[in-house]
């Protein structure tokens, strides 16, 4: 075999395993180029020489030749690969992990959507509140026998943290949010303040934490019909339902004046609530006017000013809403329910 016709087989190999087959073939240990500089020793010196110069330029020209056929085979193969190895991004990720918001926070946002379509801003505050705004300027003073429906956790105020006389709790209903935002901004007002609250109470129907919504409004000749368009609008929406009843029974909190607690209608039977449908009324939230004295202590003149509030339950809207049997499932971490009430 000449020189050309090796070239012509490295350059004819078509792959990488031929084209090292051909490597061993011609310059491996046993290799026809190998044995031929090996056959040099017999030869006569002159022939050495001759002989000797044209193999090893024949060996170097094999080599480059390998070499580049190397590379372009190397190439070849990688186009290959992008050709084939077409990554296809709609395919979900692996594994599917996929996770879900808490259905109180869906069930927060869900409220948080029909306020914002009515104008409603979003207002939060302190979990360790501080008496005064948690009670004392919501018109139930240090002896008011109101505070007795709240079950408090008291904070102690530590070495260092806050004033010594000032009593901190974990605040036991969002209303104190009311007191924050007429305090710190200008009327007119209208908010939600959606959020955790804590009473030192658990059983079947009370767990320690559980959630609320408050909202407020403040603003100029606003008066009941207001409240009770805005309370029901929102319940509809809520609830999906055009025509579901609605009732305002007379009640009692200390910040507003008239108080009201509302009811939806409903069905009752043993195993199962059916929103909408008979006979039977379920307390949903409170609500009211804005006490006078409440609105003075925010520094506004109850002639000038006027407005109403209302506060409701995430848990018990959600319980309602989506069928949840047990209040306490919401806060056992249980996959398999996240995953039943992922909605
Ligand atoms: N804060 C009350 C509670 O936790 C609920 C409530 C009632 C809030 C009437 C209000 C309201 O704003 O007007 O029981």
């Amino acid at each position: 075999m000449n020189a050309a016709e090796k070239i012509d087989i490295i350059t004819k190999s078509s792959n990488l395993r031929e084209l090292d087959d051909v490597r061993v073939a011609l310059l491996g240990k046993n290799g026809e180029l190998t044995q031929a500089l090996k056959g040099l020793g017999q030869a006569t010196p002159e022939e050495r020489k001759t002989r000797g110069k044209e193999l090893n330029m024949l060996k170097v020209q094999l080599e480059e030749a390998i070499a580049e056929r190397k590379e372009a085979l190397l190439a070849a193969e990688e186009a290959g690969k992008l050709a084939e190895e077409k990554i296809d991004v709609s395919l979900p990720s692996y594994p599917q992990v996929k996770g879900s918001l808490h259905p109180i926070t869906q069930v927060m946002e869900e409220m948080e959507r029909i306020f914002a379509g009515m104008g409603f801003g979003v207002r939060t505050g302190p979990l360790v509140e501080d008496d005064y705004h948690n009670f004392t300027a919501l018109n139930i003073p240090p002896s008011h026998p109101a505070r007795q429906m709240h079950d408090t956790f008291y904070v102690s105020s530590g070495d260092d943290a806050g004033d010594e006389d000032t009593q901190y709790v974990l605040r036991t209903h969002t209303s104190p949010v009311q007191v924050r935002t007429m305090q710190s901004e200008e009327p007119p007002i209208r908010i939600i303040a959606p959020g955790s609250t804590f009473r030192c109470d658990s059983d079947l129907t009370h767990t320690p934490m559980f959630h609320q919504v408050e909202g407020l409004v403040i603003d100029k000749g606003i008066h009941m019909g207001h409240l009770k368009g805005c309370v029901s609008e929102f319940l509809r929406a809520f609830f999906g339902m055009e025509d579901l009843p609605i009732r305002f029974r007379p009640s009692f909190f200390p910040f507003t004046e008239p108080s009201a607690e509302v009811d939806i209608g409903c069905k009752r039977s043993r195993e199962s609530i059916t929103i909408g449908a008979g006979g039977d009324w379920l307390e949903v939230m409170g609500c009211g006017m804005v006490h006078p004295n409440v609105l003075r202590e925010c520094k506004l003149d109850p002639d000038e000013w006027q407005g109403f509030a209302f506060g409701m339950g995430v848990e018990r809207l959600a319980m309602l809403k989506y069928n949840i049997p047990d209040l306490r499932t919401f806060f056992e971490s249980d996959v398999r329910w996240l995953k039943h009430y992922g909605f």
